[in-house]
């Protein structure tokens, strides 16, 4: 679905469809479609049909004009009260406006700018959420679906109305708005289709349709040479596995800043994870197509920056192989020696995420990041820890997990942060080896944490995101069909747009 301006006088407007908020429980309408009933609504203003509208949280009704009118319907929808008004609900109403207008199959529905006056946020920021959510909302999968699916796809274009001239702020947040869409979307492909299809060669060239495309530079090192740079937690992993594995790095490094410390994102991206000899039990083991989803939210993120151009060294780092069950698999018991020199007694194959992460953060430091952030699907117990509600998020410098806690809140991806205390390492220590890369049941969220740390230095402003239960919803969310979320997108871009303002290092 294209954006599209339009400037002129309300009674000029034609489209489709209007799309208007109610608050809920509120006697007056929001002032921009207050005036639009008093000027070209009448029609609509008496209508007890709309008074019996409750604007509650996505909800949605749709009024007929009478004939021959330019604009034929207006659709309502609801923002729950006023006091719990705020950037989700927003995003949730224009998903469900939009949604309607898709049932309906409305090519050209418009959204008055007006529509947003009154609302507790500054407008374009507004704006911006609104179409964040909308367009956020339409995402569909379809492309390996070869019948029953609708050729057509609505609604084409979104009209954007304004009496006015929009300002730079407005257009702004337009274009930002787009360009993080299609990020989230590319994330989301990538999660929700198939691991015969996204393995870590369709992953290598996805990395290289991005650097074509925006001119980032691009190094690919596949297993021989991961090997020779000692990487032998990340080839453990990989060995077992007749897919060629790589480890994708991405660089966006604007003239004159090649010296500049990086922020670095590094994403776990197990195409397939089937546990490998400590193999998972096969009830939902296809869900493990989603264990690419950390790697997947920083190819988004790299789509965004491609298309935004933000001003900033950025490296992303992503180690993806499957994990496989194999001859040649890495086996319980064996001792495997990191890229850092730390060696790891391997209890479960299954922990392999933080054995490919773990060489991934060691890589990332001969950058000297600025800031490093991981991203991963990386345990279960996270999800039993917080549902589907919130990521779990842990680092070495509470300011930084702060920080990112509260940002994440703002643009509706929710972080809540475990405890990274020294006395989680007893959990690992092995008799063999440095440190094993399992505990035992309990605190398995922050034992995936404790286990990265060994690996960060001191210096490093570090913080590591699992993503187990955020990455996939079962069922449909604000803006966000059920599937793949692409979660992690929207926040690693806004780690890029606003870390002047913010101190962390
Ligand atoms: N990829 C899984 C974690 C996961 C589970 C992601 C559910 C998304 C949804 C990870 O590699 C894994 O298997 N973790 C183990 C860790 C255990 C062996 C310490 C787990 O969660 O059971
Ligand atoms: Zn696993
Ligand atoms: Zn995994």
């Amino acid at each position: 679905m294209q954006l599209q301006w339009r400037v002129g006088s309300m009674d000029t407007w034609e489209a489709d469809c209007l799309i208007f908020f109610v608050v809920e429980k509120e006697a007056e309408f929001l002032p921009g479609f207050g005036k639009w009933l008093r000027d070209e609504g009448r029609w609509l203003a008496g209508c007890s049909a709309l008074s019996d509208f409750q604007g509650k949280p996505q909800q949605t009704a749709v009024f007929y004009a009478p004939q021959d009118r330019k604009i034929p319907r207006v659709i309502c929808a609801g923002l729950g009260p006023r006091e719990k008004l705020d950037a989700e609900r927003l995003r949730g109403g224009a998903a469900a406006a939009l949604r309607q207008c898709r049932e309906l199959k409305l090519a050209r529905p418009a959204l008055p700018a007006t529509a947003l006056d009154g609302l507790p946020l500054e407008r374009s920021r507004s704006l911006e959420e609104a179409l964040i959510g909308g367009m956020g909302g339409l995402y569909r999968f379809t492309a390996l679906k070869t019948r029953d699916v609708d050729a057509e796809s609505f609604p084409e274009s979104l009209l954007l109305f304004s009496e006015v001239e929009p300002d730079d702020a407005f257009h702004a947040a337009a274009s930002y708005a787009e360009s993080l869409v299609s990020g989230i979307s590319l994330a989301r492909d990538l999660v929700v289709a198939p691991g015969n299809q996204v393995t870590p060669t369709f992953m290598a060239e996805i990395a290289q349709g991005l650097a074509e495309s925006y001119g980032f530079r691009l190094r690919l090192i596949n297993l021989q040479e991961a090997e020779k740079m000692g990487m032998g937690a990340f080839a453990a992993v990989a060995r077992g596995s007749r897919e060629p594995a790589c480890i994708i790095v991405l660089e966006h490094c604007p003239p004159g800043m090649d010296e500049d410390p990086p922020i670095v994102f590094v994403g776990k991206g197990i195409t397939f994870d089937t546990g490998g000899i400590s193999l998972k039990p096969s009830a939902k083991m296809e869900a493990m197509k989603q264990d690419m989803a950390g790697a997947a939210a920083v190819l988004g993120a790299f789509e965004v920056l491609g298309r935004t151009r933000f001003q900033k060294r950025v490296l992303g780092i992503m180690p993806c192989t499957e994990n496989m069950p194999d001859g040649k698999a890495y086996k319980p018991g064996d001792v495997i020696q990191s890229m850092s020199g730390l060696t790891v007694e391997v209890i479960s194959t299954d922990a392999e995420g933080r054995m490919i992460l773990c060489d991934a953060i060691t890589f990332a430091l001969q950058y000297k990041p600025a800031i490093l952030l991981d991203l991963a699907t990386l345990t279960g117990a996270c999800i039993v820890a917080l549902g589907n509600e919130a990521a779990g998020i842990m680092g070495n410098r509470d300011e930084l997990v702060e920080e990112l806690c509260t940002l994440g809140a703002e643009v509706g991806e929710r972080l809540w942060p475990l405890p990274l205390w020294d006395s989680y390492f007893d959990y690992i220590k092995s008799d063999i080896a440095d440190f094993k890369n399992v505990g035992e049941r309990s605190a398995g969220t922050i034992v995936g944490g404790i286990f990265l740390k060994q690996f960060v230095t001191d210096e490093t402003p570090w913080a590591h995101i699992d993503i187990a239960g955020t990455a996939w919803t079962e069922k449909d969310i604000a803006s966000s069909p059920k599937g793949a979320t692409g979660f992690g997108v929207r926040l690693l871009t806004e780690v890029l747009k606003r870390r002047p303002k913010l101190g962390w290092g």
